[in-house]
């Protein structure tokens, strides 16, 4: 049980967004969604139980977290320790290979390293399923991040069946992301608190879940006929739909800067002329770009007359969960 173990999770972004929890205290979604993994960022966590410990040790890029930071954690090794039936603290070592500055959903690849890390060095063997649930408990994305490809979060009803599926782990055809980083800054309202907000403020959140389980069904679709404009179409208007709920909320709020405009433009103006390209955005200000390798470079040279080339980032499909 001392033994430390070191898990490796890739972040994910969603295509069809998961917003709005059916069940806060299990992360339970009001709706089904489906992410792309992705190569270049990545979470590394070593997790290791001591009964020498007199209070969990937990450092992100070698920074120690205070109590609040931590706490989310804390809850989290709680719940494992729950588990496994053990009581030791732990020692959590994690390492972001995310640009600090990005805002790439380091929660995601956090907490899905977290828990495999945490539970296999508790003394638990949980399956890929099994992960997944556990990991959604940390962060609803997380549940995403066990698997590589396109990836599929059924929403279900209780804690037992609200996990990942893989839809397509090897993907065959020509797609992926381009990340602008726009605001180092944390987020104005984490997606925690925008997603309750609009849940319990905006008149326009009862017609979310429809809509994005259909777009979901559509976006499957889309996946196996290879077809990236409709990838692109979905995911944007999908995005689009998501991020109207928070101008609907009392009080409104939106996650758009003016620089997240001029991404926008730019890749309709691209679109405008004849380069396949879509944006989608989270719960922050960055915009990800969905294209194909092979149009990257125009897109690249395009984005560079706005933006520092250092803020651009090429991230292809990535694998799920590994143990290093
Ligand atoms: O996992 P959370 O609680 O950070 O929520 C993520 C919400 C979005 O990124 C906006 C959408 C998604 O499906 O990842």
């Amino acid at each position: 049980m001392n033994n430390a173990v070191t898990a490796r999770a890739h972040t994910n972004i969603a295509l069809i967004k998961y917003w709005g929890k059916a069940d806060p205290k299990l992360i339970i979604p009001q709706n089904s969604s489906l992410s792309l993994t992705l190569d270049p960022f990545y979470t590394d966590t070593t997790v290791q139980f001591d009964a020498a410990l007199t209070q969990d040790q937990i450092k992100i890029d070698g920074q120690v977290l205070n109590q609040t930071a931590g706490q989310r954690v804390r809850d989290f090794l709680d719940l494992v320790r729950q588990r496994a039936g053990i009581t030791a603290f732990a020692q959590v070592n994690s390492y972001n290979h995310v640009p600090t500055a990005a805002g790439l959903a380091s929660s995601a690849s956090g907490f899905a390293a977290l828990a495999a890390a945490a539970s296999k060095a508790a003394g638990l063997t949980l399956d890929q399923p099994a992960l997944s649930r556990l990991a959604r408990r940390g962060s609803g994305s997380a549940t995403r991040s066990i698997y590589g490809g396109f990836v599929e979060w059924q929403k279900g009803h209780n804690d037992l069946d609200s996990q990942a599926v893989p839809f397509q782990e090897t993907i065959d055809f020509d797609i992926q992301m381009i990340a602008i980083l726009l605001d180092p800054r944390p987020k104005k309202v984490a997606s925690r608190a925008g997603m309750a907000q609009v849940v319990a403020t905006s008149p326009y959140y009862t017609a979310w879940p429809p809509s994005a389980e259909k777009d979901l069904i559509a976006m499957k679709a889309a996946i196996l006929k290879k077809d990236l404009n409709l990838i692109g179409q979905l995911a944007e208007a999908n995005a689009m739909k998501m991020h109207a709920t928070t101008l609907s909320a009392t009080p409104p709020f939106t996650y758009f800067e003016p620089e997240t405009l001029a991404a926008i433009e730019i890749v309709q103006s691209l679109r405008n002329n004849g380069v396949s390209c879509y944006y989608t955005m989270d719960a922050g200000p960055n915009v990800k770009v969905i294209c194909s390798a092979k149009e990257t470079p125009a897109i690249l040279t395009r984005l560079r007359q706005h933006f520092p080339a250092d803020h651009l980032l090429v991230a292809k499909p990535g694998p799920g969960i590994a143990y290093l």
